[in-house]
């Protein structure tokens, strides 16, 4: 099959996918109250939950699948974009919520499935697998829908999550994107650097949140960007931050609080060697 012939399909594919996940959570009772009434109690309203194709799949083992292929769907396609098993027998998600993760041209590339349980030995989120049209390091969740309030702005926000970019752009934040949990690769900062030469890094305020941020930097600055780091109080990421306390909040927030690269690694730095004259000097 030719090239742009199969990325065609694969889009086909994960259309039919996201019509499911929506259909499960806007037109069945069990996704109208499990689902929905999850990202409403998240603060997501209807019009958010749309504008990012959220969707539900149920604790099913093969009603994609039976629903798919009864629609004529080329089971090795479903392989391939993993809604299903690699055997061919199970749907890939199952209880869980869903998000749908766009190309730049608002096309469906892939999926990521979060659980609504907080049992620990489940992950998290799964995501779709690598395929023609989902190459990681190439995409930024939510920069379709970033993509105009980017330029008009010029300033793109980078946050680590899909929680994080849905609050914020319902509150009215648009210009923003994320790495989703891999760190900055090249491919994403050029897509960023395309659109604007300013970048606001916005993390959670721990180790973890803090090592990302450095991680992310020394690739931007290779890229000629001019970027700030803002880092959330302790136990806050921008979701929770902007749900408790609001757009405007958040704006007085990470506009008082960002700090140029350059001042954030050196009282990084500091803070690290506090004490440790040895250390120190090293720096
Ligand atoms: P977090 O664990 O901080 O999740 O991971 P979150 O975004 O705050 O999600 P909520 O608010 O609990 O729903 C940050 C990002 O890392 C990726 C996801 O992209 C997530 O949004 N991640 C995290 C995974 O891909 N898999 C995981 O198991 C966990
Ligand atoms: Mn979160």
């Amino acid at each position: 099959m030719a090239e742009a012939q199969l990325a065609d399909s694969l889009y086909i594919v994960n259309d039919f996918g996201l019509q499911h996940f929506q259909k499960q959570l806007f037109e069945t009772d069990e996704g109208k109250s499990v689902a929905l009434s999850y990202f409403r109690k998240r603060g997501l309203r209807e019009e958010t939950i749309r504008a990012f194709g959220l969707g539900y799949a149920p604790d099913e083992r093969d009603l994609l699948l039976r629903k798919a292929k009864s629609a004529g769907h080329n089971l090795e396609l479903l392989k391939k974009v993993g809604l299903c098993s690699q055997d061919g027998s199970r749907d890939f998600f199952r209880a869980r919520v869903m998000f749908a993760i766009h190309n730049l041209s608002g096309k469906v590339a892939a999926f990521a499935g979060r659980t609504m349980s907080s049992e620990k030995t489940v992950p998290k989120y799964i995501n779709s697998p690598e395929t023609e049209i989902y190459v990681k390091n190439k995409i930024l969740y939510g920069a379709f829908q970033a993509k105009k309030a980017i330029r008009q702005l010029d300033e793109c926000l980078l946050v680590e999550g899909y929680m994080d970019v849905i609050s914020l752009y319902q509150a009215g934040i648009e210009n923003v994107v994320a790495s989703s949990g891999t760190s900055l690769t090249e491919g994403q900062l050029q897509l960023i650097r395309r659109n604007t030469s300013n970048l606001k890094i916005l993390y959670d305020g721990d180790p973890a949140g803090i090592k990302a941020a450095l991680r992310g930097l020394d690739l931007a600055l290779e890229q000629d960007l001019n970027v700030k780091i803002c880092l959330l109080p302790d136990g806050h990421d921008p979701d929770s931050y902007v749900q408790e306390f609001g757009g405007e909040q958040f704006l007085k927030y990470t506009t008082e609080n960002a700090k140029d690269f350059i001042f954030f690694k050196t009282d990084l730095l500091l803070e690290e060697t506090k004490g440790d004259p040895i250390k120190r000097q090293v720096w």
